[in-house]
C-alpha cells in the first residue's frame, strides 16, 4: 500500500512541506510506503475544458500534470496539502485538482475508494476556508476521509516556524494514523 502527500506550496522545504511530512512520517510507522510529492518547479496549468478526458484518460495541455495523475492513480491515500494564499488554496493545487478530478471523474471514476484528506498552513487566515475548500474535491471523487484530533490545519509564517505549532503537529500526526488505520481497514 501507498500514500502519497503532494505539496501545493511553490516554496521548496517550506511548512507545507514540513506540516503534510509529518502525517506521512506517522503512516510510515505503520508500514504503508509513502512519497512527498512537490508541486514546487512543476508547470501545471489550470484546465481549458476542451472536455478531452470525456473520451481518453489524459490531457492534451503540454505541462507536468500527468506524471503526478499516474501517482495519485497508483496511491491508495492521497494528501492535499496547500499554504493559505489570499484566503484559498494555491493556485498551483487548484490547477492540479481541477484536470485530475475531470479526468479521474471520467474516466471510470478512478479515484473512488482511495483514502484521502486536506491539510493547511497560513499566517493566520483563511486556514478553516481553505481546508473546507479543499475537502469539497474528495467527496464527490469517492474517497474516504478519516478524522483527526482537530482540523488538519497549522499556523506558520516562515520556513520552519510550523514545528512550533504542537497542536497542529500533533493533528498531522494523529491524521495520519487515522489513514493507515483506515487504509488497513479497507484492504482487501
Ligand atoms: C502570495 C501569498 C499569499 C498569502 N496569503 C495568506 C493569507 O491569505 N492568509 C494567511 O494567513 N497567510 C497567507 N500567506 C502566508 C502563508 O500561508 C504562510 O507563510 C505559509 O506558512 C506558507 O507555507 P509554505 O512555507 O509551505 O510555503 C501568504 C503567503 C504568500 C506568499
Amino acid at each position: 500500500m501507498k500514500a502519497i502527500a503532494i505539496i501545493g506550496s511553490p516554496r521548496k522545504g517550506g511548512n507545507t512541506e514540513v506540516f503534510a511530512g509529518h502525517a506521512l512520517k506517522a503512516i510510515a510507522e505503520q508500514g504503508i510506503d509513502t512519497e512527498l510529492v512537490r508541486l514546487a518547479g512543476l508547470d501545471i496549468r489550470p484546465c481549458n475544458a476542451c472536455m478531452a478526458c470525456d473520451k481518453e484518460e489524459t490531457c492534451p495541455i503540454k505541462d507536468d500534470l500527468l506524471p503526478v495523475y499516474h501517482k495519485m492513480k497508483a496511491a491508495d491515500a492521497i494528501i492535499l496539502a496547500s499554504p493559505v494564499y489570499w484566503g484559498s488554496a494555491t493556485a498551483l493545487i487548484m490547477a492540479l485538482m481541477e484536470r485530475t478530478g475531470y479526468i479521474a471523474l471520467h474516466n471510470g471514476r478512478a479515484f473512488t475508494g482511495k483514502v484521502g484528506g486536506a491539510m493547511v498552513v497560513a499566517r493566520r487566515a483563511g486556514k478553516s476556508f481553505t481546508f473546507a475548500q479543499m475537502n469539497l474535491w474528495f467527496q464527490p471523487l469517492g474517497f474516504f476521509s478519516p478524522g483527526s484530533t482537530y482540523w488538519n490545519v497549522a499556523i506558520a509564517r516562515n520556513k520552519g516556524e510550523v514545528e512550533k505549532d504542537e497542536e497542529g503537529m500533533r493533528t498531522a500526526w494523529n491524521f495520519g494514523k487515522n489513514v493507515a488505520f483506515l487504509l488497513d481497514k479497507l484492504k482487501v
